[in-house]
């Protein structure tokens, strides 16, 4: 495929970040394509691609996820830690018995 007009360079990494509450911000060199395989015009290095579904000038975002409120769910803070349980010893004490 062709590179668009005024398109960065494809050189660098790529990233791919995930904004809380708002859109994906991708940066380096990627291509974006349509439904159909076609080349969507990018002018920029560093893009936001909506992920709420709310933008008007998909697949960038315009910023709407503020306005409808779009919210995502937040990493847990700490990892989950699975403590084992303790062992208990079922056999009755010689004492007590
Ligand atoms: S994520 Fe920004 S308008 Fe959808």
């Amino acid at each position: 495929m062709s590179r668009a007009a005024g398109d960065a360079p494809s050189a660098g990494p790529t990233s791919i970040t995930a904004c809380p509450d708002g859109p994906l911000i991708a940066r380096g060199p990627i291509e974006l394509v349509d439904e159909h395989g076609d080349p969507i015009e990018r002018r920029r290095r560093t893009i936001a691609l909506c992920r709420c579904g709310a933008s008007a000038i998909r697949p960038f975002c315009d910023g709407s996820h503020r306005t409808v409120g779009f919210r995502t769910e937040r990493p847990a803070r700490t990892p989950a830690v699975i403590v084992p349980e303790p062992i208990v010893d079922e056999e009755p004490d010689a004492a007590s018995a």
